[in-house]
Parts: C-alpha cells; structure tokens; sequence
C-alpha cells in the first residue's frame, strides 16, 4: 500500500521512468531522492555540485511551487500545470519549470557503464539526423554554450517528429504551451551555473565535454520510444 508521501513523489532507483511518469506527480509535490549516490558521477559532476542541485535548488523550486499553488483549487499533475500556464503568473511557470525539468534532467545521469551505452536504436535515429553522434555532440554543445544566461538544452522531437536540438532560458520546457519552441523532449543538459559553478567555474564548454561520460543514453532511448509511440 502506498503512503501519501509515496504518492506525491518519485521513486527513480533502478527503473526506467517514463515522461508520463513525471507529468502525474501531484501537489503538494515532494522531492524524490536522487536515483543514485551524489558521488557516482564522479568525476564528471562531483558530489558537493549534485548534493547542492538536488537538495538545495531542486528543493527550492518544489517548495517555492507548493507555495504559489496552495489556495489555487484548479490545480492538477504537473503535466496540467506545465501545459497551462497562459494566463497564470510567471512563478508559477518558473517553479513547476523548474521541477519538472531537474526531475527528468537527475533520470538521465548515470554513472553505471551499462547505461551510459547508447543502445543500437537510439545511435542509429542520431545518426540519420545528425550524420553522427560525435557531429551530434558537437551540435549540441554549440547550442548550449550560445544560450546566453541560465537555461537548458534539449534533444527533442519536433513537431514532424524530427530530432531537434534546441535552448530554452531560465526553467521553461518545450512541453509548454507558452513555450518559444514546443516539442516533445527526450534529453537534456541543466546550462545554469549553479550546475557546474563548484566544478568548472566559468567554463561550461568543459562541464559539457564531461557530462557525455555520465549520460543515461538507455534512459534516453526509453523517453524517445514512449514519445515517438504517440
Ligand atoms: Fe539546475
């Protein structure tokens, strides 16, 4: 039998999750613990980096959002309120923003060898977009390090059901419907500095050479399979 706290979080440890998995979280929400030890990404990301993230600035965002959706009576899962915020104020889209996206983002981290492989299905759809993964990568970063300021670059399907690259500032998702570029994401890379300030400094071109070594690409194939399935 679930407990109310089980209901309103995520338990990630040792399963592939899927997008529909994190669209019915609930409020009040609840942070999931991260689905690894902090220090398993090393050294890609040290575990100082990821115990801050997760427990401070991930914290924030579900607190902050707990906190501007109290006394509203219409509000449902998190996919509702990501896909309807025309209208509603610009914390609101921040907060949920923010967790949605470092939940998916901590799901596709791994330091476990077998996950870090990219399986045959997904190499081969990178590859028939993007020639291959290395030119893949190298467009991928060329994104992220022009998205000025803090915000995320995303692999994502496109409304033909192309694979894209694409940036977004501060928390917003091209799952929302107030979204500059919409798509159905199945990837991505957390550019604000407070991800790899403590390990890098200034230099995010390194922190996204690293995080190739640490990316959960089995995870990646699960989220493109189950948006390419609709
Ligand atoms: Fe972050």
């Amino acid at each position: 039998m679930q407990t109310t706290t089980e209901s309103h979080s995520l338990e990630v440890t040792g399963k592939t999750l899927t997008m529909a998995d994190i669209g019915k979280l609930q409020p009040p929400f609840v942070l999931a613990p991260l689905p690894y030890p902090a220090a398993s990404l090393e050294p890609a990301l040290d575990a100082k980096t990821m115990e801050i993230h997760h427990d401070k600035h991930h914290q924030t965002y579900v607190d902050n959002l707990n906190k501007l959706i109290a006394d509203k009576k219409d509000t449902k899962d998190l996919q509702t309120i990501i896909t309807t915020l025309t209208g509603k104020e610009k914390g609101i889209k921040n907060n949920a923003g923010g967790h949605w996206n470092h939940t998916f983002f901590w799901t596709l981290l791994s330091g476990d060898k077998e996950k870090t492989k990219m399986p045959d299905r997904l190499k081969s759809e990178i590859e028939s977009t993007f020639e291959s993964v290395e030119k893949f990568k190298e467009a991928f970063e060329k994104a992220a390090l022009a998205q000025f300021g803090s915000g995320w670059a995303w692999l994502y399907r496109d409304g033909s059901g192309k694979l894209a690259i694409t940036t977004t500032g501060n928390q917003e998702n091209p799952l929302m419907d107030v979204a500059t570029v919409k798509g159905r994401p199945i990837f991505t890379v957390d550019v604000w500095e407070h991800a790899y300030y403590l390990g890098y400094q200034n230099k995010r071109a390194d922190y996204l050479k690293a995080i190739w070594n640490v990316v959960n690409w089995v995870q990646v194939d699960a989220y493109d399979k189950e948006v390419t399935a609709h």
